[in-house]
């Protein structure tokens, strides 16, 4: 099929480049000429893994362009995707300026059209809800009829940063939203590639398909705060999270997914959907009671490592050194948006402290946010030279078994906050690290030397 892709961000890129992956033909359309370049030059403008291979492929084998021009775009394609931007406005609500001035000059294009062909408008990016009818009216302003020469689509995407490329060729489900049966049928044909699996394409009204996303994203958001609520009191009576994880993670109506505790979720779709959703209630005169709880559980969380360092050190960390594994929102991703480490880095700068951050791929972006404010180390052992306390605020797979004799030496002092859980509390106090962690209980930490030096020579995890 003949597809465009308005908008080469994150989702737009991923999308177009999956869509030509099943041999349909993708014109990319973006307005920043730099980006186009960049992607015509064969650079991808973000790091996401295995996106480079089926980007490469399919722009050697034609099936994947890049244009500025949106009338290329148009002219292409019978089905014209909004992967735009939905930045929150003042208010918090999501500013559709982008979305609806797109589908006006798009409807501007196809009414100035010799033929009469039928397109489909598919709004990808996350959009409250009624956007699909807002889309629908601009096109109708332009002369254009509903169900002729277009229908307007609503077509959420789930895709997860680090493993969004096997998302989006595997999903759990693909959601359409229209209420015309001609759309229905073109929308199922290009995604039955996707779902041979045995996974089903849902098919429901326009508005139910903008809520579906927000729904699905607010209830994993509810678990993680759900799940850090626990942790919390779970350090208060005694208990250990992971441990209350396993066991509640049995029951099949809970499952095991997405009750890791932690320091909060960042990311570009969790903070702004779960506000979204909650004006959406507040707009329809709803008051959405439980969004409003899991974003103040978020703010505390994301604030909690901070606290817990200028606590340890009597209130004064002036003149303190602490490294800083993991600059991401989570592992393999270099996107820094809303990343909890800057939340911590940010409050520990205010207190006094010097931070230097290591991070496999989000040193970049982070430097974008910070400058010289921090310092950047080359690697994830240099980090610890002369640091008074290690923080682990992104669980990358390199952090989770590093060689504990080099970072105890290192380190000014043992001392360690890991906010991603990512070692065995026991262990680590044999080892004789001061080790604090979310929701399980601190050990106090062998003093032996000669205990530890075993430990330390023995320093595998166990499972
Ligand atoms: C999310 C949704 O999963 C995806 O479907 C949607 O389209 C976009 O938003 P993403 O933002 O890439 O994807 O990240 P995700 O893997 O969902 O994690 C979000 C945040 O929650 C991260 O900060 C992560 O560290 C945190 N998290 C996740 C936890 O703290 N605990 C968990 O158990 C799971």
């Amino acid at each position: 099929m003949n597809i465009a892709m308005i908008g080469t961000g994150y989702v737009g890129l991923v999308s177009g480049t999956c869509f030509a992956e099943m041999g349909n033909r993708v014109v990319c359309v973006d307005i920043d000429e730099n980006k186009v370049d960049q992607l015509k030059n064969g650079q991808l403008p973000i790091y996401e893994p295995d996106l480079e291979h089926y980007f490469s492929r399919n722009t050697s084998e034609g099936r994947l362009t890049f244009t500025t021009d949106l009338a290329e775009g148009v002219a292409h394609a019978e089905l014209i995707f909004l992967a735009l931007p939905t930045p929150p406005g003042e208010d918090g609500s999501a500013d559709l300026s982008y979305v609806l001035n797109a589908a006006g000059e798009i409807a501007d294009l196809i009414a100035n059209e010799d033929d009469d062909r039928y397109r489909l408008i598919i709004n990808k990016s996350t959009v409250p809800v009624g956007t699909a009818d807002r889309v629908q009216n601009v096109m109708e302003e332009a002369g254009l009829q509903a169900g002729e020469q277009f229908d307007v689509v609503s077509n959420p995407e789930f895709l997860r940063e680090g493993v969004a490329v096997d998302d989006f060729l595997k999903p759990d489900r693909v959601v359409i939203g229209t209420s015309s049966e001609k759309a229905a049928n073109m929308m199922t044909r290009l995604y039955e590639p996707f779902v041979r699996q045995g996974n089903p394409i849902v098919v429901v009204d326009e508005r139910s398909a903008e809520m579906i996303k927000y729904a699905a994203n607010s209830i994993l958001a509810t678990r993680i705060s759900f799940m850090n609520e626990i942790a919390n009191l779970c350090e208060k009576v005694g208990a250990n999270v992971d441990k209350v994880r396993l066991g509640i993670s049995k029951d099949h109506r809970i499952g095991r997914h997405f009750l890791y505790a932690g320091i909060g979720f960042g990311g570009s779709c969790f903070p702004k959907d779960v506000q979204a959703l909650h004006r959406t209630g507040r707009q329809n005169d709803y008051n959405f009671k439980i969004l409003d709880s899991v974003l103040k559980v978020n703010d505390q969380q994301r604030e909690l490592l901070a606290e817990r360092v200028i606590d340890y050190f009597d209130g004064d960390v002036s003149g303190k050194k602490v490294a800083i594994w993991g600059l991401s929102f989570k592992p393999n991703t270099d996107d820094i948006r809303e990343a909890p480490s800057h939340i911590i880095i940010r409050a520990l700068l205010d207190a006094g402290a010097e931070v230097v951050g290591y991070d496999p791929e989000a040193i970049e972006t982070t430097r974008r946010v910070f400058g010289d404010a921090i310092d950047y180390a080359d690697d994830m052992y240099s980090a610890l030279d002369g640091a008074d306390v290690l923080v682990i605020c992104t669980e990358w797979n390199a952090f989770r078994r590093p060689d504990l004799a080099d970072v105890r030496d290192r380190l000014a002092e043992p001392v360690i906050f890991d906010g991603r859980n990512v070692f065995d509390p026991k262990r680590m106090a044999e080892m004789g690290f001061i080790y604090s962690s979310i929701g399980r209980p601190s050990l106090p930490p062998e003093n032996d030397e000669a205990a530890i030096e075993t430990a330390l020579s023995e320093n595998g995890q166990p499972a």
